[in-house]
């Protein structure tokens, strides 16, 4: 079975989505952390990620093998999933301000999204699945039984994602979170490929007045309900 839920900056996707596999027994899927990854690993290649064509031969000719799963008994630190570049964890790294940035800037390019397409759609066939991230419900997992869209107000979302920051030690100011998370929303959803969209068939689920509990009651008991139909 595959849920697909795609939305914007900190709606609340990966804590959702974490929690909703976790109480089905299905694998999460992080894809944002695929896009972070490549960042981090330009940035580790000093390859400037305004430049497609060098982003994009240094994937191809590199191919640096990017590996995602649950935290293992040793690292339960708040992360929500732990993510490997060529074997070395890099679960924390990914998680900055600049590789957020960097992680928008590197997936409006094709050789990059194709390079990572072929990993979603092999682990989506191979378990049940919750996938999250931008265009889960309109392009990778098209066919994926449930789809979800998550909202929420930018003030809301803004003073979440302040709240992990502080939690890391990162002293950031509320004004400088909303422009960092309009520019970003700006960006995913204005470019030309696979861009942050709502599918058709999609519900939407706005989290701003709702708790983490509520929403993922809401995700669990759609896809119980589907299932039982079945
Ligand atoms: O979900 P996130 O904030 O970790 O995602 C980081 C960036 O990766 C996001 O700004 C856009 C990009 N992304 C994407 O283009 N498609 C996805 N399916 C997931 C993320």
């Amino acid at each position: 079975m595959q849920i697909a839920i795609d939305g914007p900056v900190a709606a609340g996707k990966g804590t959702v989505s974490k929690l909703a596999a976790k109480r089905l027994g299905f694998l999460y899927v992080d894809t944002g952390a695929l896009y972070r990854t490549v960042s981090v690993f330009c940035d580790r290649e000093k390859v400037d990620k305004n430049n497609e064509n060098s982003v994009v031969d240094l994937i191809k000719k590199f191919r640096p093998r990017i590996e995602l799963r649950n935290p293992n008994s040793s690292e339960i630190d708040g992360r929500l999933c732990t993510v490997l570049l060529n074997g070395q964890d890099i679960s924390w790294e990914i998680r900055t301000p600049e590789a957020s940035q960097g992680s928008s800037l590197v997936s409006r390019y094709l050789g990059v999204r194709d390079y990572l397409l072929d990993f979603q759609r092999e682990l989506a066939t191979k378990h049940s699945v919750v996938m999250e991230g931008r265009d889960i419900g309109t392009f990778v997992l098209p066919k994926a039984e449930i789809k979800i869209f998550l909202a929420g107000k930018i003030e809301t979302r803004a003073k979440r994602r302040q709240l992990e920051l502080q939690s890391r030690g990162e002293d950031v100011s509320l004004e400088k979170v909303v422009s960092d998370i309009q520019m970003r929303d700006r960006q995913d959803m204005e470019r030309p490929l696979r861009p942050l969209k709502r599918a058709d068939d999609s519900i939407e689920i706005d989290t701003s007045d709702m708790t983490i509990e509520e929403v993922v009651g809401k995700i669990v008991k759609l896809v119980k309900e589907r299932l039982k139909n079945e």
